[in-house]
């Protein structure tokens, strides 16, 4: 039998950042994890930060590599066909400049840091199972090779993702479910040649395209594809050329091609659990939501739950006051749900959803100009991308 503070379900950037937060106020924790960590880190997820983060992951001193790394900007293009594209700028408007820096290097790191703090990760977790929730006694089971292990602890965070085993572990009837499935995914690749240099949204009566970057010679495209799209249907010159056909001309020619080193198609959805605590059980992360991933909010609504609950645990370890363990799950959501209304309503300015019609298609372009117009219109999604503080 083994026994920790907090046992930690999952070591994505979630986990993995919980597990290193509570460290730092010398909560012990283990972390359960279901993959090996070369699989955890063969991932290829978000690359936006917003400042939130960006703080966050340097008061932790967990910021170095990023800040060695990644590429600090001021925001987001949006392209439209022939319109001159402008730009989503969080810094003048909100204050706050934004970071590309890949999940992967961000989750490498933090498995870097709790491994030279001596933190303690179970890979290969099979068959994690969550017991006495609503006790003041709970505990964890887990298949390790052919042993079942046990695992006694305080507090529960479901930090494993939208196909974990921790919002399976609240009964039906205490959960809150809502969501929306898009009709249209992203077909995704990441390239080894020098990226365009900004994040670019793109709309095009083809359909969506975006150009991201995570380093100076790796670059990361998106096209909108439909539901049924097989990978071996779209080669890197078929890609290629769809990609650039989305973009401006200006732009789809400043696109260095070149072989893909990862393809892979994301259905595109949004999804929210209420509330995020069951007794003992705290979810965090995208085991508690899901957001489509056109306002790159889904790495950093990780970040804002953990930044929450790792005080709250802190608060409850120091001096047995739980305020923050009962705020916790109404002020994660408060956050989520912005989160999830922003990515919503720019998935649909942006996409080309099979049932838009002419009246549809005119809104969507004149809510374009609007933007293009107006620096109040910037403004309210400058500051939407840019992230909102954290509470009190
Ligand atoms: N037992 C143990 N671990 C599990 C289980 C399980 N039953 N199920 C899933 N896991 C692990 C997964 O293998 C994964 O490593 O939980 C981890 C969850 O990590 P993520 O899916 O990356 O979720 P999270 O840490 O919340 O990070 C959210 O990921 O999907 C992106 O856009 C999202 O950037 C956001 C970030
Ligand atoms: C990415 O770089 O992978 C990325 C950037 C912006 C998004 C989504 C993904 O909105």
């Amino acid at each position: 039998m083994r026994r920790t503070q907090v046992a930690i379900i999952g070591g994505g950037p979630a986990g993995i950042l919980l597990s290193h937060l509570l460290h730092r106020h010398d909560i012990d924790s283990i972390v359960l994890e279901r993959q090996t960590k070369a699989y955890v880190l063969k991932r290829i997820r978000a690359g936006v930060l917003e400042y939130g983060s960006v703080k966050l992951l340097r008061d932790a001193g967990a910021g170095e590599r990023m800040d060695r790394e990644g590429h600090a900007h001021d925001g987001a293009w949006i392209a439209w066909q022939d319109r001159a594209p402008f730009l989503i700028d969080t810094k003048t408007y909100a204050g706050r400049p934004m970071m590309s820096h890949g999940q992967t290097a961000i989750t490498e790191e933090l498995y870097r840091i709790r491994e030279r703090d001596g933190g303690r990760i179970v890979e290969e977790a099979e068959n994690v199972r969550l017991h006495n929730l609503t006790s003041s006694a709970p505990s964890v089971t887990y298949d390790k090779g052919a042993v079942t292990e046990t695992l006694e602890c305080d507090f529960v965070a479901g930090c494993d993702g939208f196909h974990g085993v921790s919002r399976h572990s609240i009964p039906k009837e205490t959960l809150k479910i809502f969501e929306r499935a898009y009709p249209f995914g992203w077909l995704g690749i990441m390239s080894e040649t020098p990226p365009v240099g900004d994040v670019i949204y793109a709309r095009h009566e083809r359909g969506f395209a975006l150009a991201s970057l995570r380093n100076p010679n790796l670059s990361r495209y998106y096209i909108q594809c439909g539901l049924d799209t097989e990978i071996a249907d779209w080669p890197d010159d078929r890609f290629w050329d769809e990609l650039k056909r989305r973009f401006p001309d200006d732009i789809g020619r400043k696109i260095v091609t070149g072989p893909s080193i990862e393809k892979s198609i994301a259905p595109l959805r949004s999804f929210v659990a209420e509330p995020l605590r069951y007794g003992r059980l705290f979810l965090a992360g995208d085991a508690a939501h899901i957001v489509p991933p056109t306002g790159a909010k889904g790495l950093n609504l990780a970040i804002s739950d953990v930044f929450y609950l790792q005080r709250a645990l802190a608060a409850h370890f120091a001096n047995g006051d739980d305020r923050y363990l009962e705020r916790y799950s109404d002020m994660a959501l408060r956050r989520v749900w912005a989160a999830e209304r922003f990515s919503w309503w720019l998935t649909k300015l942006l996409h080309v959803f099979p049932d838009d019609d002419a009246f549809e298609t005119r809104i969507k372009l004149s809510e374009f100009d609007h933007l293009h117009r107006s620096k109040h219109a910037r403004a309210m999604v400058a500051e939407q991308y840019a992230g909102l503080p954290f509470e009190d």
